[in-house]
Order: structure tokens, then sequence, then C-alpha cells
């Protein structure tokens, strides 16, 4: 039997009917996992009662408002404690060590795909100490050990390719001043007879009309931190826990850096 060429077969609009219910029910499925996801004590999303529409949570109140300065104005703000030197002037400098390589690629996942280690979010704005607002375009340079302590060009004897850079890339700061990448927790290496580095993360930090910065980032609670002879406290932050949507679990830390005045 033929059917006019406008309509449709029964066996083909069933077939196609059963398909989209398929997809409602996936789509439904994706939904409540997301809407579990979203509305956990973080989360300010939440679905309408038709469950088509997301809406925000009742309770969700207007972002507090961080003020231009953002955490530098309490930085200002503070009264000095001995030490405390993050609070009151530019971010301490730290030695560059022997595996600086110039021309990292600009990206913001410091790692190859998929590389081994637990994955860390660091974050965090550039400032300027003498006008006290964070630096648009600022360059970040960063460089780090892969999980097993090692460089990409720590083997004499095995060279990196000129044009492969790998647990290093640049970055530049928004027009906020903002810069953020992902990488991997660094593994700790040995520098010496029972010396060992703790896990760090290099940065060498450039903008127009700003000192240079040369240091180094390091992790509270890193068993080596005691016996390091470079690490300064001020250089120290804490890491968070956090679980990501496929329940994942990473790490996520904030360093913000402030620029002394050429
Ligand atoms: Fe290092």
């Amino acid at each position: 039997m033929a059917w006019p060429c406008l309509s449709e077969h029964p066996h083909g609009v069933e077939k196609r009917r059963t398909e989209s219910r398929r997809a409602d029910n996936r789509m439904k499925h994706e939904v409540n996992r997301r809407r579990f996801l979203l509305t956990g004590s973080f989360g300010l999303a939440a679905l309408g009662v038709s469950g088509g529409s997301w809406t925000l949570r009742a309770d969700a109140g207007p972002t507090v408002a961080s003020g231009e300065l953002g955490d530098y104005a309490a930085y200002l703000d503070a009264k000095p404690t001995p030490g405390d030197k993050r609070k009151t002037g530019p971010t301490e400098d730290n030695i560059l060590g022997p595996f600086y390589r110039a021309g990292a690629p600009y990206r913001a996942k410091i790692t190859p795909p998929l590389a081994e280690g637990t994955v860390l979010l660091v974050r965090g704005r550039v400032w300027g100490h003498d006008t006290r607002k964070p630096l648009p375009g600022a360059v970040l340079d960063i460089w780090q050990a892969n999980a097993h302590g090692r460089y990409d060009n720590d083997d004499r004897n095995h060279p990196p390719t000129e044009s492969v850079f790998q647990y290093r890339a640049r970055l530049l700061t928004d027009e906020n001043g903002f810069y953020e990448f992902e990488t991997i927790h660094p593994g700790r290496y040995q520098i010496g007879r029972n010396v060992w580095r703790p896990s760090h993360i290099h940065y060498l930090v450039r903008s127009p009309g700003y000192r240079q910065l040369v240091t180094q980032l390091y992790f509270k609670d890193d068993p080596m931190n005691e016996k390091d002879d470079f690490i300064k406290d001020s250089l120290v932050i804490e890491l968070s826990q956090r679980k990501s949507m496929t329940g994942m679990m990473y790490e996520e830390g904030t360093f913000d850096i402030v620029l002394a005045k050429d």
C-alpha cells in the first residue's frame, strides 16, 4: 500500500514515538541527577514545579559584592601581623630553580591530557601594590613537576623536543585580573641525600610597569614543608577537597599575587 508522501507509515510513527519517549526518559533522568547535584548545600538552581524550567532556589540571596578591591582590600586594611607579609606588601619571591623553560604555550591546563595525579584547580588575582587594583593582561608562566616529581627537562640524556612543553603553560589574567588553571598536585622530588622538596608550583609573573616576580606556591600540610630550605610561609596555601558532578575528588586553592611597582 502506498502512503501519501506527506504522511507517515504507522510503524514509522510508533517507532518515532518510542524513540521520543526514550529521549524524554533520558532527559528526566539527567534532570533528576542535575537537580540532586545542584540543590545541594552549594547549589542555587532548582527546578520549577512543572519540571521544565530552572529557577533560583527560594532561599538564595544576591551574591555578596566583594567591592572594587576584592580580597585585597582586606589585605590592605588588616593590621599587619608578624611574618604575614602577604597582607601588607608585594608577594614574596622565591628561587627560579633549574627547570624553567621560556616560551610555553598559552593554555589553562598545565598537564597533558589524562595526566596521572590528583586534579588541582588553582585560581587567584594579580594585583598592583601601588594602585590596589587588579592587573588585567598580566602574564603568568607556570611550571611544575609531574606526579612522580619529574620535570620535562630534568633528564639531560633525554632533553625535551623544543616545541613540546609538558607541565608548563602561560596564562593571561582576564579583565578583572583573574587567572585560573587546571593541573595535578605536583610530586615531591629529591635534591640531595635525604633532602626532598615539598610539592610546589613555580610562577614567573610579568605586567608592564611592575617588577617581574619569580616565586613558588606551596601547600599546607605537606610533610616536606618543615625541612625545606626555600619555602616561605606567605607562599603556602590551604587546599579544599571538592567533589565533581561525576563524583571525582579534586583539590582547589586560591593564590593571589601582588606585584611591586617597577
Ligand atoms: Fe621545582
